[in-house]
């Protein structure tokens, strides 16, 4: 039976990334637990992807319901123009805690995608009066759905093919694999009209779930500074242990210039994102000129509640040895999914840190609906020549509910 509230919207709620005119209702979840979505008819679904590798500690984790229920008896919001508030300070200098020394300024916004504009805003704002323009980005890549964001994802095959070229700054998609001398060579081709170079360390995720050595970054890194280019580090997938360390940048031993993390930071309960900035960037908007301040200011910047799920969310990591926790996750998606390597219509499997990827031939990947009938949840990503179904789950996910996802997984896979 149809929840009385789903017939009631589905008439007016535009859904995300939805071909309305052929996608079956989405599940109505009338609450989540640990690793579970409860559905509205009581089945409950293993949860394969955390919200969009948000809710890293699980749902209605108590330690995070209890700081952010403190903060709106306190003060749910106040606009950070001109005011000033201890949970976002706090943070702020937190969060600047976990990245190498030269990363000290944090910018606060709402989304991912707003960050990376940000991030972006700050690399062209310092290279301002310059002939620097251009920005370097990676085939596969995904920055998120707002218009830079959109030109700076893969410009053939991603869901925002063809954005590139309408953006207001030029954009170098480059091929991450190539060797060592084809890359100096290309970049420096560019590199006089370049101000920023932005990736997604170590894994590209919603542009096709595709892996990288950290040679890429550590290459990427020597010819920014060569060049005088900021590089940006898209870590708001990976960041929060999701590639195993904290942040991809810990494994690849890169200090880039701006950092940009969001989605686990506050374990899936309210949205907040952050732009981690060097000193360097931040000082090149000093100056008496009122107008090179970086003219950026969302309304919910900062939003207390947000900053104290995040704190929260930040003190599970500090107390949970999610490092550990990570490469357990990583042994055992590889055990349960490389056997699937040779099932029909599979091309490879992937496996890093909490996350495991089977690529399969384009049509061959299961749909939602059969893999919730099986108990779980997973949105496989489709392509014009593949499909990609992805494991991200809850980072605290136990045995028994990872063994469920494997277990439909490999069932949906048969032949
Ligand atoms: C690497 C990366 N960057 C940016 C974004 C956009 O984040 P948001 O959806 O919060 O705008 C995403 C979202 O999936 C992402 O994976």
């Amino acid at each position: 039976m149809t929840a009385s509230w789903l017939k009631l919207g589905r008439r007016h709620v535009w859904r995300p990334y939805c071909q309305h005119q052929t996608a079956p209702d989405p599940l109505p979840v009338v609450g989540a637990r640990g690793c579970r979505l409860l559905l509205a008819d009581g089945r409950s679904l293993v949860d394969g992807i955390a919200s969009w590798w948000t809710a890293a500690h699980g749902y209605a984790h108590p330690h995070i319901a209890t700081r952010v229920r403190a903060q709106l008896e306190q003060l749910p919001h106040v606009a950070f123009g001109g005011l000033a508030h201890e949970v976002g300070y706090t943070l702020a200098a937190r969060l600047a805690s976990l990245f190498p020394e030269s990363l000290n300024r944090v910018f606060f916004v709402e989304s991912g995608s707003v960050a990376v504009e940000v991030a972006l805003k700050i690399a062209l704002g310092a290279a301002r009066g310059t002939a620097r323009t251009d920005v370097v980005a990676f085939e596969g890549a995904y920055h998120g759905d707002t218009f830079a964001t959109m030109a700076l994802s893969d410009p053939v095959e991603s869901m925002h093919a063809g954005f590139a070229a309408r953006c207001s700054f030029p954009i170098h998609h480059f091929p991450i694999s190539e060797s060592d001398e084809a890359f100096a060579a290309r970049f420096a081709s560019v590199a006089p009209t370049t101000a920023a170079c932005i990736i997604e360390p170590l894994l590209q995720g919603a542009g096709g779930m595709r892996l990288h050595e950290a040679q890429v970054l550590r290459r990427l890194r020597a010819a920014c500074t060569k060049h005088g280019v900021s590089l940006i580090f898209d870590e708001v997938a990976t960041g929060f242990f999701r590639t195993g360390p904290r942040f991809a940048l810990d494994e690849a031993g890169v200090v880039p210039d701006v950092v940009v993390c969001g989605k686990a930071l506050t374990g899936g309960t309210l949205p907040l994102a952050a732009v981690v900035a060097s000193d360097g960037l931040f000082d090149s908007f000093l100056g008496s000129d009122p107008a090179m301040a970086l003219q950026h200011g969302p309304t919910y910047m900062a939003n207390p509640l947000a900053c104290a799920a995040a704190h929260a969310s930040l003190d599970l990591f500090d107390a949970g040895d999610f490092g550990a926790r990570v490469s357990a996750l990583q042994a055992k998606l590889k055990a349960g999914l490389a056997p699937l390597a040779t099932r029909r219509g599979v091309r490879e499997v992937r496996i890093k840190g909490g996350v495991g990827v089977v690529e399969l031939e384009s049509g061959a990947a299961p749909s939602s609906a059969s893999l919730a009938r099986r108990g779980v949840f997973l949105r496989p990503l489709r392509f014009a020549d593949r499909d990609v179904v992805y494991l991200m789950p809850p980072l605290v996910i136990d045995d028994d509910d990872l063994g469920a996802l494997l277990a439909a997984l490999a069932a949906e896979l048969t032949g």
